[in-house]
């Protein structure tokens, strides 16, 4: 379905991803792991043309992705939505209108200015909310919302462009562990409602055992593991982290249960809305 072949992207001296050969032949749930700087971003954004690669290739269903330009780019990036750790909403603007902004792909610039949605589009818009548990939020601006209701809005979004690949560049990292649990919990039932596949880099270990049913260990911008979650051993992180004897689990985890008390009370508070 996807590959990518010897990708490569090189900043002047700094090699970020390097010679990274990987195939996905279904559409999973696949987790990119490893330390700060391994090269997770820019892998992603290479997929969806946000960043060039300097070599190698990107294939999606037999078709080389990796040069397009113009309306093809535009139709590529609409099929491999992005999320972003920090949401990249419209602050000001409603959240019904910021998901309708993943429709601006295919609509002219006229109709953009003058903000001029198909009835169709709008109803589509609320229809996606509802099934995130975020319709109520609609009329309400985007920066009035909590983060992991404002990251709903930003996969609400992706999914108004129906993509077969979503892309999320640590999608949890600015959550707190209910809202954490909340958006995973989200991702994977798309993954599995709707057969998309789904790409996410995560900064915690436990997140990708437990959503993902492989996961990719990346460091200095090379592939050094990639299986399943029973693979990914103490021992494998600490390789892939390139952590010392000191490597702590606990310290790449966002689980719940390692709250203590009133933490957790807090994020159940700060969690209003249940999918
Ligand atoms: N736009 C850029 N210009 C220069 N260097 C960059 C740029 N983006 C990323 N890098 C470098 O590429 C390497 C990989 O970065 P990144 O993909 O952001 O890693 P990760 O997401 O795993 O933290 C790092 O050394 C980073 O400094
Ligand atoms: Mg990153």
């Amino acid at each position: 379905m996807l590959t990518f072949d010897r990708l490569t992207k090189r900043f002047g001296p700094n090699t970020a991803v390097d010679a990274v050969t990987l195939e996905f032949p279904e559409p999973g749930m696949i987790g990119i792991i490893g330390a700060s700087g391994a090269g997770k971003s820019t892998l992603l954004r290479m997929v969806n043309r946000l960043s060039d690669a300097t070599a190698g290739t990107i294939a999606f269903e037999g078709r080389d992705v990796t040069h397009l330009q113009g309306a093809a780019k535009r139709a590529w990036q609409a099929q491999c939505a992005m999320i972003f750790q920090q949401f990249n909403l419209v602050p000001r603007m409603d959240v019904v209108s910021n998901v309708l902004h993943g429709t601006l792909n295919r609509r002219s610039t006229l109709a953009t200015m003058f903000n001029l949605y198909p009835q169709s589009d709008i109803h589509r818009a609320i229809e996606i909310l509802d099934r995130l548990g975020i319709a109520s939020q609609a009329p309400k601006r985007a920066e009035a919302l909590s983060g992991g209701q404002q990251q709903r809005v930003a996969i609400a979004r992706a999914l108004m462009q129906d993509p077969k690949i979503i892309l999320a560049d640590e999608p949890i990292a600015s959550l707190d562990p209910m809202n954490a649990q909340i958006v995973m919990d989200a991702l994977r039932r798309i993954h599995d409602e709707d057969g998309r596949m789904v790409i996410a880099n995560l900064h915690t270990l436990d997140t990708a055992r437990r959503y993902c049913d492989r996961v990719i260990g990346m460091r200095q911008g090379r592939v050094v593991f990639d299986g399943t979650p029973e693979q990914l051993t103490t021992g494998v992180a600490r390789d892939i982290y390139g952590a010392d004897a000191s490597f702590s689990e606990a310290a790449t985890s966002t689980s719940i249960d390692a709250l203590d008390a009133p933490a957790r009370a807090r994020a159940l508070r700060d969690a209003e809305a249940v999918i």
